[in-house]
């Protein structure tokens, strides 16, 4: 019962319950955020991770440009409905270069989180011109005009060294030939060596939407087909923060 009154006294005493409320959430705010202060990371390091290609930056800004995310989340959460639909659930690393994040939080469509290769690059351009021909009661809509939009990387040094700015680890060499490995990746014939030595093995170099010349169509499906496929789960483990 004294406790009862105790804090009968406090709810009816608007000053004393503000300063308590203060205090309680002081208290909780502590615990959570100091540890991170003293935590070294707290993002797993993960194989494979790697930054953006220039074309797959360029077709990113499409991405958030056109407002994709407005329908489409990438972020696959750690249910078994969703990891049995879309695969392995989204890492804190696999969007640890994005800026700002695609998470996203309504799916009018699917996940993209994991999208990359599900599809070739035809289905891609036949369903960016018209969703409704590949899939019949789609509300997507049409996309046909980015394969008319020509682009020609001129600004994608300066995209590059934005994000190195917020944290990215771009290198000068990336930085330098920007324009060049932008280009190499749309266009198999290309000398695209110095693109795979920057950036990896795993890079698609392909013509991606079938066309001569490079459109946002090229840089928007670059960026679809490599989306969720750096990590390797075949062979990933947790290993706890390091
Ligand atoms: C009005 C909502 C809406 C917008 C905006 C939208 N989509 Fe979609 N999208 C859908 C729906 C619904 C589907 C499922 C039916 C289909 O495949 O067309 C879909 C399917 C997809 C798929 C196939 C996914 C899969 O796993 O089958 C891709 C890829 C895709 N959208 C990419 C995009 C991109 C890129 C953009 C922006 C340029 C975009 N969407 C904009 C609604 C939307």
């Amino acid at each position: 019962m004294a406790i009862l009154d105790k804090h009968r006294v406090l709810e009816k005493n608007v000053t004393l319950l503000a300063i308590f409320a203060f205090l309680v959430v002081t208290i909780g705010g502590i615990v959570q955020i100091a540890p991170l202060f003293w935590l070294e990371n707290t993002i797993e390091d993960v194989d494979g991770m790697r930054p953006y290609t220039p074309l797959e930056l360029a077709g990113r800004d499409i991405y958030v440009r056109e407002g994709c995310y407005v329908c489409h989340s990438q972020m696959i959460r750690p249910m078994r409905d969703e990891v049995e639909r879309y695969g392995h659930y989204s890492l804190a690393a696999e969007s640890k270069y994005d800026h700002p994040f695609q998470w996203g939080s309504k799916r009018t469509g699917p996940d993209l989180a994991r999208v990359g290769g599900r599809y070739s690059d035809d289905w891609h351009v036949d369903h960016f011109r018209n969703p409704q021909s590949v899939v019949p009661e789609s509300v997507m809509p049409k996309y046909s005009f980015l394969e008319r939009q020509v682009i020609d990387g001129k600004y994608v040094a300066d995209n590059l060294k934005a994000h190195r700015f917020v944290g990215v680890p771009y290198t000068d060499e990336m930085i330098e030939n920007a324009q060049v490995d932008f280009a190499a990746q749309a266009d198999p014939d290309s000398d695209f060596d110095g693109l795979l030595d920057r950036y990896g093995d795993n890079v698609n170099v392909r013509n991606f939407d079938g066309q001569p010349g490079i459109s946002e169509m090229d840089a928007l499906i670059s960026y679809m087909q490599m989306l969720g496929t750096l990590v390797d789960f075949s062979t990933f483990e947790h290993s706890g923060t390091r």
